[in-house]
């Protein structure tokens, strides 16, 4: 599974550093280096809903504070 966040710069401003560090620490609290291939990216077109992450070829908006339960739900689920 791939998972990337967009650090370009309107989704910066609103706070993708937070969200790639929640993940980052997920991905290792659960052990996830191998099962999830986490990437960052710039501008993925979808600026006005960033901050814009992708799980495999789907667009997701997510902010700081909901980037875990995205984690729980979207990625973890699907493991
Ligand atoms: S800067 Fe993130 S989608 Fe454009």
């Amino acid at each position: 599974m791939t998972l990337t966040v967009c650090i370009g710069s309107s989704c910066h401003l609103k706070g993708s550093k937070k969200v790639a560090q929640t993940f980052e620490r997920l991905i290792t609290e659960n052990n996830l280096r191998e099962k999830v291939n986490f990437h960052a990216a710039f501008c993925m077109g979808n600026c006005q809903n960033g901050i814009s992450v992708s799980l495999d070829d789907k667009v997701y908006s997510v902010t700081p504070e909901t980037a875990e339960e995205f984690f729980r739900t979207q990625v973890m689920a699907r493991l």
